[in-house]
């Protein structure tokens, strides 16, 4: 059994032996002194084409055990070129359909595997509430339930089954859900920040996704940067310990971010040396190390001073073996396989998967009645004009991990320019043969620049360089101003850079950046003074605010940002949408495909209006801002199709008397499609505890159904909800379901006007 395997193995190895297979090192560098010495246990980042000259080393090794290799495969095979990648994360999440979220990891898996990677570091379980975050895009948004419904399908995809027990499939990877738990409640959005989590906060939100993946077999968890209670995730025993392997009966293998076991000493410095550091990560229940190349002495230290004892080692290297045993490795070392690499990478199959998610990941966020334009129905000859700095960047529009953003060497060009579909060349491909596209780029966006704070931070790690907002180029401006005047639609595709998004890269402002802006306000201008159609494509990898010129004042007195009156053009959101990205705004704005995607985050008026999500505890009358309204630019869930909806009263069965705790609530709602256009709404089910005895939120997510509906079609939605699914966290962070009166709340968005009502009482 693997058991016996695992012990016999155990019983074999030396002390160093143990230290090394703890650890993970960054390939990128000449590793083979480490592989041999070391013995190290993984690596990551590394070219396909270096696994042969690894395994060979490995062989040269006492025990020749094998190494597992690691790659964050994030939202697709971010580094292989011409390897298919999706819709970030976000993306993923404007679709609300874990089925296709678990189609494309089952593709990324099956990519990966064949190039020799076992093990990707992903799915992000991250709440994003801080949309300054360089990392919002790898997030699958701001609610618990929406992140635990996704997370679970992307998980199921890579590994096609529970990790923690049984065998791998060949062409399965294991998946980590990460970043164990809270890293994203950084201070003013600043990347690794402080978090200084109560344990109430996370019980609350940021565990329960994590506790389903683990419960589902989800293979590893890595850990994040920051601390709770004073804690740093990598040392805090309660949450390693006591949480997951404890009340969660945890069996997967835990694995740090890059260098926390380092960082410790010398940033947080929370650890005096590295030995100390070692001994209080592998005391927590931490099983491999990333790149801390420091750990191989700090570990051995430790037990010869008796800070740390072999048997604690022990555990941790018995589960690494685990995950070696489970993959087969010992008997096939899965090195990249020529055949499938050529069947498999980037293969049409995958590109048709890619395509769906990436139409479903488009949010139309305002129409303004111009939309769909239909090309067929309106004489001939006429001209599009695409505009915009992200109309034909194919590298910006994959966005952050897809060998754009400079962390890997053997992919320097990035992804080969012709796998990407812009938002220009598939106008090119789709319009009639008489039309014309014309494209110009109207606004730069960033310029680097050396930080006035300097070059070198106090303990002389050199300080990477921040974007300033690159200055208004007014011949860009004006070409794409005369391309506008001269078109008969206007698409404008503006939003982020690589530059701006990812980890370390937050951002203090939502702004369009560069002369993004100026360009919007021209547009609009033109728009205006010509009734020529506008629309705005916001590919940006988060909310960003858009101008006054499109959404209309934003101040106290603003309506509604998606009423047309109050601003011009109508506005898409495609955030980071993939090598089909183009493809899929350009079919949503011909009207070739319907528009489904709704928002898995909240969309602020104003950097300053931060936090924003729709589930904030509730607070008093003086909880507001005396200079914006309380009111998002884009609430969560919302999204317009082409046709219309709506809604009959929400039933629920039984609901007059009483439900246990143990009970399922059973509702049903009619939906009817009122439009002429066949369309998909997404049907989300909210629940609001009525009176709480400790501060709540008004409301949560905690279901949801994609429904297809003909013009004129009426479907009855069903919804089981369990009881316990409608529990709060007390004082004391533990869950329970508070007896007294709730209300079921069935609609089109978070926002209360979008959503019917029953009430049901719990006992
Ligand atoms: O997987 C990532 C993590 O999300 C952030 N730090 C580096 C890791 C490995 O590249």
């Amino acid at each position: 059994s693997v058991d016996e395997r695992i012990a016999d193995l155990l019983g074999r190895m030396t002390l160093r032996e143990k230290i090394g297979q703890m650890m993970q090192l960054d390939a990128r560098g000449d590793l083979d002194d480490e592989i041999l010495r070391v013995n190290v246990g993984s690596i990551l980042h590394t070219s396909p084409e270096n696994l042969y000259r690894a395994a060979d080393l490995v062989k040269q090794t006492r025990l020749q055990i094998p190494l597992i290799i690691g790659e964050d495969l994030i939202h697709g095979y971010s580094f292989y070129p011409g390897a298919t990648i999706f819709p970030e994360q976000l993306g993923m999440a404007v679709s609300w359909n874990p089925e296709l979220v678990e189609k494309a990891a089952r593709v990324t898996a099956e990519e990966g595997a064949s190039t020799g990677v076992h093990w990707t570091f992903s799915p992000v379980l991250c709440i994003a509430r801080d949309t300054r975050w360089g990392r919002v895009g790898e997030t699958f948004g701001e609610d618990p339930h929406l992140i635990g419904e996704m997370a679970s399908a992307m998980v199921r995809g890579y590994q096609k089954g529970p990790a923690t027990s049984g065998s791998l499939d060949k062409d399965a990877i294991l998946a980590t859900a990460k970043h164990f738990a809270g890293y994203s409640e950084t201070q003013g959005g600043r990347d690794a920040s402080e978090a200084d989590l109560s344990h109430r906060k996370l019980a609350s939100w940021f565990l329960p996704p994590f506790e389903r993946v683990a419960k589902e077999g989800c293979g590893t968890f890595m850990l994040g940067y920051e601390s709770i209670e004073g804690t740093p995730v990598t040392f805090n025993k309660w949450l390693l310990s006591d949480v997951l392997r404890g009340e969660w009966g945890y069996k997967g293998t835990l694995i740090t971010d890059w260098d926390n076991v380092g960082r410790s000493v010398w940033e947080q410095k929370v650890q005096p040396d590295f030995a100390h550091a070692s001994a209080a990560a592998v005391k927590a229940g931490n099983d491999l190390v990333m790149t801390t190349p420091q750990f191989y002495e700090g570990a051995y230290e430790a037990i010869q001073n008796g800070m740390l004892t072999e048997a604690e080692l022990d555990s941790a290297v018995a589960r690494i073996l685990a995950l070696k045993f489970r993959l087969g490795l010992f008997e096939d070392p899965r090195l990249p396989d020529a055949e499938r690499i050529k069947a498999v990478i980037g293969s049409d199959a995958h590109g048709e998967a890619n395509l769906e998610l990436a139409r479903q990941s488009v949010a139309l966020l305002r129409n303004d009645g111009a939309l769909p334009f239909d090309v067929t129905a309106d004489g001939t000859g006429k001209t599009i004009a695409v505009v915009g700095p992200l109309a034909d960047d194919a590298q910006n529009q994959l966005g952050d991990w897809a060998g754009s953003s400079g962390q890997v060497t053997w992919m320097p060009d990035g992804h080969p320019r012709e796998t990407i579909t812009t938002v220009k060349d598939a106008f090119e491909s789709l319009v009639p043969d008489d039309w014309t596209v014309t494209y110009s780029r109207g606004a730069n966006v960033v310029d680097l620049v050396t930080d006035p704070a300097g070059e070198l931070y106090p303990d002389g790690q050199p300080r990477p360089k921040i974007g300033v907002s690159a200055a208004v180029d007014q011949q860009l401006l004006d070409e794409a101003v005369a391309s506008a005047r001269k078109a008969d639609l206007i698409v404008a595709v503006v939003g982020d850079v690589v530059q701006l998004i990812g980890e370390t890269c937050s951002t203090a402002t939502l702004d369009l950046l560069g002369g993004q802006n100026a360009l919007l306000d021209a547009l609009a201008d033109v728009s205006r003074e010509t009734g020529k159609p506008l629309v705005v494509v916001l590919m940006s990898s988060k909310p960003q605010i858009l101008p006054a010129s499109i959404v209309g004042e934003n101040g106290v007195f603003a309506k509604r940002v998606n009423d047309p009156e109050a601003g011009a053009g109508s506005i898409l959101w495609a955030p980071s949408p993939g090598m089909k990205g183009g493809q899929a705004i350009a079919e949503i704005i011909l009207g070739v495909t319907d528009p489904s995607g709704r928002l898995p985050i909240t969309f602020p008026r104003h950097a300053g209006q931060l936090p924003v999500y729709y589930n904030q505890i509730r607070g008093q009358h003086g909880d507001r801002y005396a200079d914006l309204t309380q009111d998002p630019a884009f609430a969560f869930g919302e999204g317009l199709s082409y046709t219309t909806f709506t809604y009959g009263d929400v039933t629920i069965e039984n609901g007059d008397t009483p439900f246990g705790s143990d009970d399922v609530i059973h509702a049903h709602v009619d939906v009817t499609n009122t439009g002429d256009r066949a369309g998909v709404e997404v049907v989300q089910a909210y629940v609001s505890d009525v009176v709480t005895s400790v501060s709540w939120t008004d409301r949560e997510l905690k279901a949801f159904r994609r429904v297809e509906l003909e013009p004129g079609e009426t479907k009855t939605v069903e919804f089981d909800i369990p009881v316990t699914d409608c529990s709060i966290v007390g004082s004391d962070a533990r869950r329970f379901v508070e007896p007294g009166e709730f209300e079921l709340l069935i609609g089109h968005s978070s926002r209360r006007d979008d959503l019917n009502s029953a009430t049901f009482e719990v006992r």
